[in-house]
């Protein structure tokens, strides 16, 4: 960890030496100005854990510095060093955010205490913002992971948007990780510490979601005790995500179409329309142009949400990705469940790249998280995996016809052998594959004299 440093702004220059002396004795870097000007130049050049200002000082005093750096960055500690008769202001100063002030004349003992403990807290604070940090890595950008064309053009139109307030539509089958990028679009933002409030469409039934989204006034309808705030106005300054656009009404695509035209909400059962400033970020794993030929989805909404627009392609379609998501993942699971698992085995990969991915990169996770479970050696082999990736596809429904095949039979008891062939001759591997039970493939065996 980094050593902590300290700033000591005093006019006086024998106080200001002393200061110095005292402080850098007790293990800190510290540093001294003479000014309130000159401490605020340093204070955005260098990183201070603490300041130690005298309250009265040519220029800009101590209170004012005070303020001039909790608003350049609120974790900066502050102690202000204050003369008899000003101690009034220096209990002001303490209420303006100062962590403690040290009275004149002190001794070396009293402000060796003061700055120790102080340093503890920041010691704490310093921990915690650490904590938040890895938090807040959760759905930063580069947990993103993908090298495939695909994805850098996700992560190019991330960053044109992330800061604006236009709409954006993402667009992915499930488990594409449409979530994920709204997400980063909204905590890579400016915005980032305003809210971001997540919407399930097609989770609640039309008016619940009215209600919901707009909120409602007292009496709007049956159990509407009181006025509720919709998530409209909740999320005011931040995002709304809209999860599975394509699920709602019609009457409700016409009361967000007003809503993202004049950024005007109305409560359930209220006359009164309200501004709000949000950015909406909207997903979809429907065809919505689909829709819209088809007449579900209104045409104007949907211009309306395809400002910016973002494809999330399949998984089988960014092959590229699957390897080092497969290895993002092995490494998260495996250290959630202490396990050493540094490695995927080479025909692991292969079968991986091979698969269908029908869930896409959520089903690939699962997997990975089950196999780092399952397996016992220092690497994830084809033991660990699901049947439905070890199994192989259907067998011969690309092959071509052949004129030497007389009979249903013999078409038969030909895909028979090759399945058995697959399987090793294991019968309920190949019995699961053909989609019969055992003592069904038993039977046909027998008839078709395959024992
Ligand atoms: N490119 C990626 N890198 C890392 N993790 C990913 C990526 N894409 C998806 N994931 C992970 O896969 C899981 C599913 O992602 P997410 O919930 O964002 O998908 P979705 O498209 O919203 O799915 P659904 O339509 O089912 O809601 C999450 O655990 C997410 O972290
Ligand atoms: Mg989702």
């Amino acid at each position: 960890m980094r050593g902590y440093k300290i700033l000591i702004v005093e006019d006086d220059l024998k106080m200001n030496q002393g200061l110095l002396h005292i402080i850098s004795k007790q293990g800190y870097a510290a540093e001294s100005v003479d000014s309130g000007e000159k401490a605020l130049e340093k204070i955005k050049n260098t990183e201070f854990d603490l300041v130690i200002s005298d309250l009265k000082l040519p220029g800009i005093d101590g209170r004012q510095l005070l303020k001039a750096t909790k608003k350049y960055d609120a974790n900066i500690l502050f102690v202000i060093i204050t003369a008899y008769g000003t101690v009034d202001t220096a209990v002001a100063a303490m209420k303006e955010g100062a962590e403690d002030y040290i009275l004149k004349p002190f001794d070396m003992e009293e402000l060796r205490l003061v700055v120790k403990k102080i340093m503890e807290k920041r010691k704490l604070l310093l921990s915690n913002i650490r904590l938040q940090r890895q938090l807040e890595k959760k759905y930063t950008f580069e947990n993103i992971i993908g090298t495939s064309e695909a994805m850098m053009t996700v992560f190019k139109t991330i960053n044109r948007v992330k800061d604006s307030r236009t709409t954006v539509l993402i667009c992915g089958e499930t488990g594409t990780g449409k979530e994920l990028v709204a997400r980063a679009i909204h905590f890579n933002s400016d915005k980032a510490s305003k809210p971001y409030l997540p919407v399930n469409c097609a989770a609640l039934n039309e008016n619940l979601l009215a209600s919901e989204l707009f909120g409602h006034v007292k009496g709007a309808f049956t159990g509407a005790i009181s006025d509720k705030r919709g998530l409209f106005e909740a999320a005011d300054g931040g995002t709304l995500f809209l999860d599975e656009i394509g699920d709602i009404g019609a009457g409700l695509q016409q009361t967000f179409l007003r809503a993202l035209e004049n950024g005007e909400i109305q409560p359930v059962g209220s006359f009164e329309r309200k501004k709000v400033t949000v950015r909406i970020i909207a997903a979809t794993n429907k065809n919505l142009e689909a829709m819209v030929e088809q007449g579900s989805f209104r045409k104007d909404l949907y211009y309306r949400l395809n400002v910016v627009i973002i494809n999330l392609p399949r998984l089988r379609e960014r092959q590229r990705d699957i390897g080092i998501l497969a290895h993002h993942f092995l490494k998260r699971y495996s250290a959630q469940n202490n396990k050493s698992i540094k490695r995927i085995s080479q025909e692991v990969l292969r079968l991986l790249e091979n698969y269908d991915w029908p869930g896409n990169v959520r089903e690939l996770e699962n997997i990975i998280e089950r196999a780092t479970l399952f397996e016992v050696s220092s690497e994830i082999t084809p033991d660990s995996l699901p049947s439905a990736l070890t199994t192989p596809p259907s067998v011969s429904d690309t092959e071509p016809f052949s004129k030497d095949i007389k009979s249903l039979e013999q078409l038969s008891k030909k895909h028979i052998i090759k399945v058995l062939e697959t399987t090793g001759g294991n019968k309920t591997k190949a019995s699961k594959l053909l989609g019969v039970n055992r003592s069904t493939l038993w039977r046909i065996m027998n008839r078709l004299k395959l024992n």
